[in-house]
């Protein structure tokens, strides 16, 4: 069996959402700085070039929870693998992700969060899935919405696979 990547959204759809996500983002925290948390490994694309199109301080800082195990299914349990490397209290905090599919990783991981007393506590992520939603989520700000497909690309892998992809795609399967 091949695989094949049919392109969703072109490296120039996602780079001109992500400057308007940064301009609405910039306005949202006039006057305040922000802590921005990626989600690796996935999220680190998104907010590397996101961060770059944030016009207030910015400060950044990385965690890595596993959810998925090698399949597309999400196992229902988070695991921290990496911590925060400094405190969030008092910061507005920025959590960043690439895709909200169940909602049960971003739930888990908002609520931890929100126990270590940060300021603010918002939600980015480029994709969101809601036909797919189990748990409520609230995000604040979401790049586009796509339907129940396993998409890759932008920092989203399959397998480890893909994640260099400059745009979003679909894994089509080829016998
Ligand atoms: P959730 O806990 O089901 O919301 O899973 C969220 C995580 O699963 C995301 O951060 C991704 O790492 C992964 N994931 C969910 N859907 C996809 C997909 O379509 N492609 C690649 N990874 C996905
Ligand atoms: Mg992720």
């Amino acid at each position: 069996m091949s695989e094949n990547v049919r392109v969703l959204l072109t490296e120039e759809e996602v780079d001109e959402r992500i400057r308007r996500l940064g301009e609405q983002i910039s306005r949202d925290y006039a006057g305040k700085s922000i802590h921005m948390i990626c989600v690796l490994k996935g999220g680190s694309f998104f907010m590397c070039e996101l961060a770059k199109r944030i016009t207030v301080p910015v400060s950044l800082d990385f965690m890595s929870v596993s959810s998925y195990g090698g399949g597309t299914e999400s196992s229902g349990q988070i695991k921290i693998i990496k911590d925060l490397d400094e405190s969030i209290e008092g910061k507005n905090v920025l959590v960043v992700e690439d895709i909200i599919d169940s909602g049960r990783t971003l739930s888990h991981l908002l609520k931890l969060l929100a126990s270590r007393h940060p300021e603010s506590l918002s939600l980015c992520t480029l994709l969101d899935k809601p036909d797919r939603r189990v748990v409520d989520v609230d995000v604040d700000y979401t790049g586009f919405e796509v339907e129940d497909l396993f998409v890759v690309g932008y920092g989203l892998d399959y397998d480890q696979k893909y994640r260099n992809l400059p745009y979003v795609g679909v894994v089509e399967f080829e016998e």
